[in-house]
């Protein structure tokens, strides 16, 4: 009998009420489907009682490991008093202060639910500011599902062209052809295809968008002066600079990236690790740039937007990282990228373990390094799906494109357990 079995009968059933038995495509994915019932610190128990090490920490949020009790006991506290007012409370405001302590560009912010919610918000704020309409982005770079996010996130190169002007790929069947019309795509990582674009182009653009550590392919890191480069080309023609710090944002420093790589951005949204699970969102910006949602000429709205559990998990959550020794997780996560390069090296495969210690993305390529996406198109597709099945069999749960999660709950016996795992799976061949 399979070891996932209970889970293979639980998404058989689910064929017929869930539309291709799960609730996110992003989770489809992830081969076999698993369902879980519980999950604490850096251990999940699945259906069949399989018990995993995560590397996934959900596809980012849970920061602090699963079901924290400083997180849990905040927001029961806080929600039996009253969930959702439809209206202010005083904890939002609280939220907001931390943000303007905490985040540099976070002159005035608005929250809301998903980080896609975010990204709309805040190319919809770029566009009022500036009143032009297009939107520079990055072959490769994940800004959410909505329509014109949703665009050569990850595109074939048959249909997106030359690697110099890239056509804007859409993503998903039922976007209207024009979700692409007003979006620039080049490479990332190229200051001077930038500088040249935005030369011919930049009295057009109202927002250049960015993840400013590429974490949604191969974590590619900005080449040495890369922002600050897209930084002072924005300024200069008067462009908002977004960046996009679902992933980053809290993770890679208390203040995101912008704060680990001292470059401030005009706005920034943020998600997954403020809040450890909880589903919010934040929009921070510049106050010129939130001015236009301030006077409520652009529209952002939400109903359950900043309801009482999502704010205070967002509390609770930042105040347990403004204590987090954030080198230490660094410290965990450089030694697994480590061991991995060396435990592959005695194997006899080529590796890239390339990013950072909270998160990295390791590649069956020749490559030793990868700049941008099409370089990670290089990857050795099949070994990974296959390292990756094999390393679930071992109990260790890895996300299905590479991406290596760490979290603050991590400890050195966890990354000897997954290192030992992985010498036993290359080892087998
Ligand atoms: C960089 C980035 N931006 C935006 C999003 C969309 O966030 P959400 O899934 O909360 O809508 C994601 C999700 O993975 C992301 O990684």
């Amino acid at each position: 009998m399979s070891r996932y079995q209970r889970s293979a009968e639980l998404f058989e059933r689910a064929q017929a009420s869930l539309a291709g038995g799960v609730s996110s495509n992003v989770r489809a994915l992830a081969q076999p489907p698993l369902y879980f019932r519980s999950a604490t610190g850096t251990r999940l128990v699945d259906a069949d009682e399989n018990i995993y090490l995560d590397f996934t920490l959900s596809q980012g949020p849970m920061f602090l490991g699963h079901s924290p009790a400083s997180v849990l006991d905040f927001v029961n506290q806080a929600m039996r008093a009253g969930q959702l007012y439809g209206a202010q409370h005083e904890l939002e405001i609280e939220l907001a202060e931390r943000f303007q302590r905490i985040v540099p560009c976070a002159e005035l912010v608005r929250f809301c639910n998903s980080g896609s919610e975010a990204v709309h918000a805040a190319i919809r704020a770029a566009r009022a500011a500036t009143g032009r309409p297009k939107v520079l982005r990055f072959e490769g770079h994940y800004h959410g599902w909505y329509d014109e996010a949703l665009v050569s996130a990850a595109p074939s190169l048959e249909q997106a062209g030359p690697r110099e002007a890239p056509s804007p790929v859409l993503g998903s069947d039922g976007q209207l052809g024009s979700s692409g019309a007003n979006i620039i795509i080049l490479p990332w990582n190229d200051v001077d295809l930038l500088r040249t674009t935005l030369r011919r182009r930049g009295s057009e653009v109202a927002a250049v968008i960015m993840e400013p550590v590429m974490c949604n392919n191969a974590c590619i890191p900005p080449q040495p002066g890369y922002l600050e480069a897209a930084r002072d080309l924005c300024t200069e023609h008067g462009i908002v600079l977004i960046f996009d710090e679902v992933i980053t944002g809290f993770r890679l420093d208390l203040a995101g990236a912008q704060g680990f790589f001292g470059v401030t951005p005009d706005m920034a949204t943020f998600g997954k690790a403020m809040a450890n699970g909880f589903p919010v969102a934040c929009l921070a910006g510049k106050r010129t740039l939130m001015e236009p949602i301030a006077n409520l000429q652009v529209n952002h709205s939400g109903t359950y937007n900043s309801n009482v559990m999502v704010t205070a998990a967002a509390h609770a959550t930042i105040s347990e990282l403004e204590n987090l020794d954030y080198q230490s997780v660094y410290r965990l996560g450089e030694a697994l990228m480590n061991g991995l390069r060396e435990l592959a090296a005695k194997a006899g495969l080529s590796v890239l373990a390339q990013g950072f210690g909270p998160v990295f993305h390791l590649a069956f390529t020749e490559r030793d390094s990868i700049v941008d996406y099409r370089d990670s198109l290089e990857n050795d597709a099949q070994r990974n799906r296959e390292f990756v099945g094999a390393m679930l069999d071992r109990g260790i749960r890895l996300l299905s494109r590479g991406l290596w999660y760490l979290s603050a709950a991590h400890t050195e016996a966890d990354i000897r357990r997954a290192l030992a795992a992985a010498e036993d799976v290359w080892s087998a061949g």
